[in-house]
């Protein structure tokens, strides 16, 4: 790729401590798992966590073998290992998600949960993401709804210049998108993706409802509301399953690492991964493999 798409930069942010660590979210990170929880195998071999920030929910992937946790954001991916460094399964990858240091094939499960709100290039991250899911692979995505009720009364009111009834993307604040439901299922499909079952969440993100009625009551009712999501999108989150057919050839046991600039398998010695292909050397610091910058290019 040579015109790269701009990066929303998340290093050092404090992403964790000014936004979830007591801010008032619990229903929404609650209703999110649930969403997450009904889409996603519970168990499996490979899964890849597409911008998992500090890994929030990493405590869901528990049921698989190998769990990925991938973010452009290093400082994000150590706070992550701080939490789960112990735990063998988890491998922490730094990189930019339209060049993914993987094989192709790698992947059983990808999810992605609020994150494609920062992709400029939605086909180039989902063509990226259609090579290397397994066969037969799983993708949940969880993405901003630009079509939302609160978008369609601020624009009935003037509120909002912005129309929510069409189909591109809206920028609304730079490198933060919304998306049309339908654009993204037909990006999804020309990356050979199945786009399946559907889920609404979060129709209850409303400062007066959350601090006035108890958040395990809510979470119920967004839970039972979630259910309707295959005929309805009119909320803020929208969760879509979607399967990449049996087409991919799965990679092979001893491969997983590839280089993220020529896409030739790399092995690691000595906390280095050397391309044979391009003769890039990729670095791992700290237990966080780093593909955005290469050691020697
Ligand atoms: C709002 S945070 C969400 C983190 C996590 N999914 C969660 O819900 O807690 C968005 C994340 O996307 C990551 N991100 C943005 N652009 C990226 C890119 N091009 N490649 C990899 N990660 C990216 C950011 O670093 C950030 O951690």
């Amino acid at each position: 790729m040579t015109n790269m798409p701009r990066v929303c930069d998340y290093e050092g942010s404090d992403y964790r401590t000014r936004f979830w660590e007591n801010q008032g979210r619990e229903y929404e990170d609650q209703v999110e798992r649930i969403a997450l929880r009904r889409l996603m195998p519970a168990t499996g071999g490979t899964l890849l966590d597409i911008g998992a920030g500090f890994g929030r929910y990493a405590d869901e992937f528990l049921g698989y073998q190998k769990v990925v946790l991938l973010d452009f954001s290093a400082s994000l991916l150590r706070e992550a290992r701080e939490r789960w460094g112990n735990d063998p399964r988890f491998i922490y990858v730094a990189a930019n998600w339209y060049q993914m240091p993987f094989v192709d094939g790698l992947f059983n499960t990808m999810v992605q949960l609020r994150t494609i709100h920062h992709a400029e290039n939605v086909p180039g991250l989902f063509h990226e993401l259609g090579r290397i899911a397994a066969p037969r692979g799983t993708y949940v995505l969880e993405f901003a709804n630009k079509l939302n009720l609160k978008a369609i009364a601020r624009y009935g009111l003037r509120q909002q210049p912005w129309s929510p009834f069409t189909r591109e993307p809206v920028e609304f604040v730079e490198m933060n998108f919304n998306f049309n439901p339908g654009y993204i299922r037909d990006h999804l499909k020309v990356a050979q993706f199945k786009p399946g079952r559907t889920l609404t969440a979060s129709h209850f993100r409303m400062g007066v409802l959350k601090s006035n009625v108890p958040t395990g009551l809510l979470v119920k009712l967004d839970s039972l509301a979630q259910l309707t999501g295959n005929w309805w999108q009119l909320t803020p989150s929208v969760f879509v399953h979607n399967q990449h057919p049996a087409t991919n050839t799965a990679a092979p046991d001893h491969l997983f690492f590839a280089c993220p600039t020529c896409r030739t398998p790399i092995n690691e010695v000595d906390n280095q991964l050397t391309c044979s292909g391009c003769g890039a050397v990729w670095g791992n610091e700290d237990g966080v493999y780093n593909f955005k910058q290469p050691i020697t290019p």
